[in-house]
């Protein structure tokens, strides 16, 4: 089950969420639509999502000043708000190459990027962590080996950490933006790719500035980001769901339902709440009623997963004993027709890799609340395996619960606050709009050197 008992402020962080959804509406105005809603269903939200003409990508949109100023610097170049073009397609090859490599060797990359990380716990002792922040220093170092595919120094990697905890924290809004941090690693990369340390072929519709950009937003941005958020969520489900757990640990090698609990973790909380698109072209959403050129079309991945299941609220990975990923109503990674993910085979891989490294070492126990946003990035106990924690377990258990409601409390008034100073901040920079004014969709700015370092 994944209800637990709910702490008693368990409706403001639900209250901070809603009004985080009725904001990304409103920012965007008349023009937007959420699907699926009442009126049109998971089928509407399938053929608008793989339609042709949503393919719009960050001109247009309200919502896209507001991501600009969270994922700053470098926005324009990074894949996910590019438009369609020759340049996305240049920067979507360059995401793939960088991403490519053998499925064992990634894996066991990914496994010893863990076990870094857990060497430093006591093995004698219960440890109380925050399972984002444990692994996302993992991940950074994960992440270093795709881009320079060599060790990670220690102050790469705290550069990298620094990066990724703030973006993160202010799309969150559980914290401010701070451009001089990121501004650190900006220096650091372009320092090692004017160096010539990427033994990648990057974009070469990038200028080498661009390209520090690039690579920043996507490998130390998104890609540590996503995978610290995912193996939280995959570490909090299993803490709270103790047979899963034991099931798991007592067969390491059962891939296929390792395989269900990735996939039920992230039909239950996909990362993304809400994806979205800017129609180029009309849209029919029943015989009757079009969606006109320009509507921002908002696909939430939490409505569309909780249709076609019997008791969708329900963390059961054994339903996935009798349903094909394909053929249910799935697609932690997007849609293949509309711009995917392209890290949708890197990622369960390494998750699997991981999460057998933890379980080897560690029994997972938490009580706090599990919701789609973590914004308490997961508190969790972990016990070395062969110490029985025998009466210290349960005030240990109380703490996390009580720490938990207060927690939820005074971090959804922060959210509250600091999301509103973000949302006017972002509101008065433009950052979309204004680069729109000078480079209109189509009309790419005009690149004088390929920047090649491979
Ligand atoms: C479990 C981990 C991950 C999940 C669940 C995930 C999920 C997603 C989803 C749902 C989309 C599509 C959103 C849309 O339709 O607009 C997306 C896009 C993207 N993801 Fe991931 N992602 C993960 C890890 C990664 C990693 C490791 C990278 C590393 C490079 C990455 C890079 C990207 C990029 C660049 C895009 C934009 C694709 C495009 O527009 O062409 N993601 N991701």
């Amino acid at each position: 089950m994944s209800g637990g008992r709910k702490p008693d402020t368990w409706w403001l962080p639900r209250g901070v969420v809603a009004l985080r959804v009725r904001i990304f509406e409103k920012v965007n105005g008349d023009r937007a639509v959420t699907l699926p809603n009442a009126a049109y269903g998971p089928e509407v939200f399938e053929r608008v999502y793989a339609h042709p003409a949503a393919n719009g990508r960050s001109a247009g949109a309200g919502l896209s000043d507001l991501f600009w100023y969270w994922l700053s610097p470098g926005p324009e170049v990074h894949q996910e708000h590019l438009e369609p073009g020759p340049r996305y397609e240049d920067v979507a090859q360059a995401t793939r190459r960088i991403l490519a490599g053998g499925s064992a060797d990634l894996a066991a990359a990914a496994g010893r990027a863990v076990a870094g990380v857990l060497d430093a716990l006591p093995a004698d002792r219960i440890s109380l962590v925050r399972l984002r922040d444990l692994v996302m220093p993992a991940w950074a170092e994960f992440c270093y080996g795709l881009v320079f595919r060599e060790p990670c120094p220690p102050h790469a990697r705290k550069l990298i950490i620094a990066h990724a905890e703030d973006v993160i924290s202010a799309l969150k809004c559980t914290g401010l933006r701070h451009t001089r941090r990121r501004a650190r690693l900006t220096a650091y990369v372009r320092e090692r790719l004017a160096a010539g340390d990427v033994p990648h072929r990057l974009p070469a519709s990038l200028s080498p500035e661009e390209q520090v950009l690039y690579l920043q937003g996507t490998f130390f941005n998104t890609a540590v980001v996503q995978l610290s958020e995912a193996t939280a969520h995959l570490l909090l489900a299993l803490a709270r769901h103790p047979r899963v757990q034991r099931r798991l640990a007592d067969d390491p090698g059962d891939d296929r339902y390792l395989t269900h609990v990735l996939d039920e973790t992230m039909r239950l909380y996909p990362l993304f709440g809400i994806a979205h698109r800017i129609t180029t072209d009309e849209i029919p959403l029943d015989d009757r009623t079009t969606l006109p050129v320009g509507s921002v079309v908002c696909f939430s991945y939490p409505d569309y997963h909780a249709t076609g299941y019997e008791r969708p609220d329900v963390f059961d990975p054994d339903r996935w004993a009798s349903l094909s990923a394909g053929d249910a109503h799935h697609i932690p990674f997007g849609v293949a027709a509309n711009r995917p993910c392209p890290a949708w085979r890197l990622s369960p891989l390494v998750l699997r890799a991981a999460v057998r490294e933890v379980l080897r070492r560690f029994r997972l126990d938490s009580s706090v609340s599990h919701t789609r946003s973590i914004p308490h990035r997961a508190p969790c106990l972990l016990i070395p395996r062969g110490l029985e924690p025998g009466a210290r377990l349960a005030p240990l258990r109380g703490f996390l619960r009580v720490r938990d409601g207060v927690e939820d409390v005074t971090r959804g008034v922060r959210q509250l606050v600091l999301g509103t100073v973000m949302v006017l901040h972002a509101r008065r920079q433009r950052p979309a709009a204004r680069y729109f004014e000078r480079f209109p969709p189509g009309r790419c700015p005009v690149v004088h050197s390929t920047g090649d370092s491979a």
